[in-house]
């Protein structure tokens, strides 16, 4: 599916840690944006967006839309070619799951793929989904076929009791590709981004886990150790460039899965040291599984006994040769994107040294 450039792109939830960047791609492209936010008056939320605006050669427009209010992303999406529907909440200290998770996530995707069915311009839909919508342990990926994760395997094993984020992100990308089997005038490509780490382009306000897990890590709480548990990282810039790409590629088709490499935290952890080791309480070993059984329950309600039976000293394992091949994707650094990401913390004080 072509793309004219000249036409406004609608992105989709455009304040969030990952939604910024692809903004700013679109904008450094002399692409006009229009930028679908909760709240188009909130400055905190948005002005570095305006400011990427007005040093670049595109435009921005801001629209009022909520996930959970059908119809909401209509006017936004007038006029628009190409839509990256990003939004979606990303966290998993929660209450009530099935309302702060599923509810925005299906109905939000329904919503905004309902409203790409009536408006007449829409001709591609670039979905943010995730590897969460592939599986939810490490260990599902070395027991996948083949022994690693490809855009062939859906998530089995997550539930509104077991990791309620990933089941969110998998009933609404099977929700995604029902309402594009639907009709034939857009087609559906969705991005399955890993881990995402890498800097912020608004640090003080960005709600992402991503930034959580940052933090976690130069904050102290791992300093004793970290969890040895295979997981797959990916550097924000490049899952921007992958949306970019997914949009602007006639070819892209289907599922990628974006991911850079595999590591655990004790990795992360110690890529860190030789730049930020002196002076930061980084992580420097694993923590013995045995003590994770023993006290991870009582510290962490993720850390229950069967994700560190199904996650700890388990890799992860997943063929990224898709977007290599078709989107010509490189990746940045491990090193690169850790170092990248805590300067950025530590340069706005949200991590203060020992
Ligand atoms: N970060 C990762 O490691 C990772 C990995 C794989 C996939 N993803 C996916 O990437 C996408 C972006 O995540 P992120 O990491 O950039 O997190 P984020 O910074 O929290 O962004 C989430 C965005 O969704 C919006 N949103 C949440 N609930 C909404 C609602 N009810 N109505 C309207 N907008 C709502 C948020 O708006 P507010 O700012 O107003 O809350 C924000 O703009 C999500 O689809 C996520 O599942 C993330």
């Amino acid at each position: 599916m072509k793309i004219d450039q000249s036409k406004p792109v609608l992105v989709t939830g455009a304040n969030g840690y990952v939604a910024s960047w692809l903004v700013k791609r679109l904008l450094d492209e002399g692409l006009t944006v229009h930028a679908a936010v909760r709240n188009p008056n909130n400055d905190q939320k948005i002005g570095h967006l305006k400011e990427a605006a007005a040093n670049s050669k595109g435009q921005i427009k801001f629209f009022a839309a909520d996930l959970l209010t059908p119809g909401s992303y209509q006017e936004a999406m007038e006029g628009c070619e190409l839509v990256f529907h990003t939004a979606s909440p990303f966290k998993t200290d929660v209450k009530n799951p099935q309302k702060e998770l599923i509810e925005p996530a299906e109905q939000g995707t329904e919503n905004v793929l309902k409203s790409a069915k009536e408006v007449s311009s829409v001709k591609r839909v670039v979905v943010t989904s995730s590897c969460a919508a592939i599986y939810t342990d490490a260990i599902d990926t070395v027991r996948a076929p083949g022994g690693q994760l490809t855009e062939e395997v859906w998530n089995t094993t997550a539930s509104l009791e077991y990791q309620p984020y990933s089941y969110s992100k998998t009933l609404a990308e099977k929700k995604a590709w029902e309402i594009a089997k639907s009709q034939d005038r857009w087609d559906l490509v969705t991005i399955n981004p890993c881990l995402i780490l890498g800097p912020a382009l608004n640090p003080q306000n960005t709600t992402s886990e991503s930034v959580s897990i940052l933090k976690m890590l130069g904050g102290g709480e791992m300093k004793m150790g970290a969890p040895k548990m295979g997981i797959g990282m990916v550097d924000v810039r490049d899952v921007a460039e992958a949306h970019f790409r997914a949009g602007f590629t006639p070819e892209a088709h289907g599922r990628y899965i974006t991911a850079a490499y595999s590591t655990d935290f004790v990795e992360m952890g110690s890529v860190l040291l030789p730049k930020y080791g002196d002076r930061f309480p980084l992580p420097k070993k694993a923590l013995p599984k045995w003590l994770l059984m023993l006290v991870g329950p009582m510290t962490n309600k993720l850390f229950t006994r069967k994700f560190i039976r199904n996650n700890i000293n388990v890799p992860w394992k997943a063929d990224n040769s898709k977007i290599r091949n078709e989107l010509n994707m490189q990746f940045k650094s491990m090193k690169e994107t850790m170092e990248d990401s805590f300067q950025v913390l530590v340069d706005e004080g949200i991590i203060k040294a020992k």
